[in-house]
């Protein structure tokens, strides 16, 4: 085998959907791109890896609250410009032209062109490694989106869409949470 940089491990590493993370800080609306997440149980707690370099953020620090959205592949594009540009000087829902739809549980809205939004609030902060532990209080899917693809990273700026889905579950019952 030919051994590359340390810096190739996390492409090997299916890190999970790009998701889209709004914020509502100080009555303004935000967004912005994470590929970084993490399932933690059952119980629908998950990770989102972020520092305080992001507008974003100083919103879930403040407000411990957001809502993690999941695009459809179809939005690769705009998934990165999200994640290109501050929410501290920029309306990013007008730039980008995303629908804000009111969540029931948070300030944070849903967006409208996403293929699911999870309502969350942030249980805790674990420094020095930027971990933002959420609890999901609610889910919403759009199942009126035709694309229903979601978007992976590789860490490189290459993306995959999903693409064959197998369905195991007769193998793994007994390990499947309950209602799923
Ligand atoms: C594809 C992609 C994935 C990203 N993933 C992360 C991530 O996992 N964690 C993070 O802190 N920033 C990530 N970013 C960077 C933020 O989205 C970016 O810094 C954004 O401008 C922050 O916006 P804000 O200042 O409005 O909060 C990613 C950017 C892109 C384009």
């Amino acid at each position: 085998m030919k051994e590359v940089g340390v810096e190739f491990a996390l492409t090997w590493i299916e890190p999970g959907p790009v998701t889209l993370i709004t914020t509502n800080y100080g009555g303004r609306n935000n967004v912005m791109t994470i590929s970084w997440t993490m399932a933690i149980d059952f119980d629908g707690r998950m990770v989102i890896t972020s520092g305080d370099w992001n507008y974003s953020f100083r919103a879930l620090r403040a407000n411990r609250e957001c809502v993690v959205c999941v695009p459809p592949a179809s939005m690769a594009k705009t998934v990165v410009d999200i994640g290109m540009v501050s929410g501290e000087n920029t309306d990013k829902f007008r730039k980008f032209a995303l629908t804000a739809l009111p969540a029931k549980t948070v300030n944070a809205p849903l967006i409208a062109e996403c293929l699911a939004c999870l309502e969350c609030e942030v249980e805790d902060i674990v420094e020095p490694y930027g971990f933002v532990v959420m609890k999901v209080k609610r889910v919403w899917v759009n199942e009126d989106i035709e694309d229903r693809r979601i978007l992976h990273a590789v860490g490189d700026g290459t993306f995959y869409a999903d693409g064959e889905r197998f369905d195991l579950r007769k193998r793994m019952e007994s390990k499947l949470p309950p209602g799923l």
